[in-house]
């Protein structure tokens, strides 16, 4: 069956694989981004019933972060419009060990629509693609939480997960948790990191009040999805 899926953040680290497979899948995607046709932009709310309009299933991440100030609103008021947009699923892209972003998949679960969550733990590619990158490239890294260790999911597995949450009613109602094989501390995925690429990399440990983020998704996410 070809549904309408509006994927939304469909050219981010998650949504652009979750669109290419859907895309492979013989499905209609359509991008919400603020590049999107139409746009789409979650601090502009006038943009998407527009693009939730003919939508059957939605794939929502949240910029920047579930767990900021406004994320809970948000999801609040796009669940509405998608409940009047007559969208039928939604699978919301969550993070494992947030109460903010657990508060958010409550609203989804109790939207009166359809609904999957994928709660997903420390994604590989915030070292390839997101706020670590930049350390990384620079050949220093300084973190805090050094002792602290996570486990580590690909976005590859996500999309796979996502995908299937999308097109199989069987996954309906389901919390499902992504987590990796193994737990990391920052030293040792940054030791990781140098041994396969054969750079040096260093890693500085630093206390949390020493830590200066450059953005907001920078200050949040170290500090709180570490287990
Ligand atoms: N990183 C982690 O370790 C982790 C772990 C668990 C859960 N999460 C959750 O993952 C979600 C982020 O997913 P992701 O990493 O796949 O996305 P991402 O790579 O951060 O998202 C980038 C995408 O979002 C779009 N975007 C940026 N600002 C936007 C805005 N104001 N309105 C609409 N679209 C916007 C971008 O397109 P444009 O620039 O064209 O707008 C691009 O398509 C967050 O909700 C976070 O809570 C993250």
């Amino acid at each position: 069956m070809k549904n309408n899926i509006l994927v939304i953040g469909g050219t981010g680290k998650t949504g652009r694989k979750v669109a290419e497979r859907l895309t492979q899948k013989n499905q209609n995607v359509r991008i919400g981004s603020r590049n999107g046709h139409p746009v789409f932009d979650w601090e502009d709310s006038a943009t998407w019933p527009a693009a939730l309009a003919g939508m059957d299933k939605v794939y929502i991440t949240f910029q920047p972060d579930l767990a900021v100030p406004g994320a809970l609103a948000a999801i609040e008021g796009l669940t509405q419009v998608a409940l009047k947009s007559g969208v039928q699923k939604l699978v919301l892209l969550s993070g494992k060990g947030e109460r903010e972003a657990e508060l958010c998949e409550q609203v989804v679960m109790q939207s009166g629509i359809d609904y999957t969550i994928v709660r997903a733990t420390w994604f590989n590619q915030n070292f390839s693609e997101s706020f670590f990158l930049d350390p990384i490239l620079a050949g220093q890294v300084a973190l805090p939480q050094a002792t602290a260790k996570v486990p580590y999911v690909d976005t590859d597995d996500i999309a796979d997960v996502a995908l299937e949450a999308l097109l199989n009613d069987q996954h309906n109602g389901q919390i499902y948790e992504l987590t990796g094989p193994r737990t990391w501390t920052f030293p040792e995925v940054v030791q990781e990191i140098a041994t396969a690429t054969g750079r040096e990399i260093s890693f500085t440990a630093i206390s949390l009040s020493d830590y200066k983020p450059v953005s907001y998704t920078h200050l949040t996410l170290p500090t709180k999805r570490i287990v």
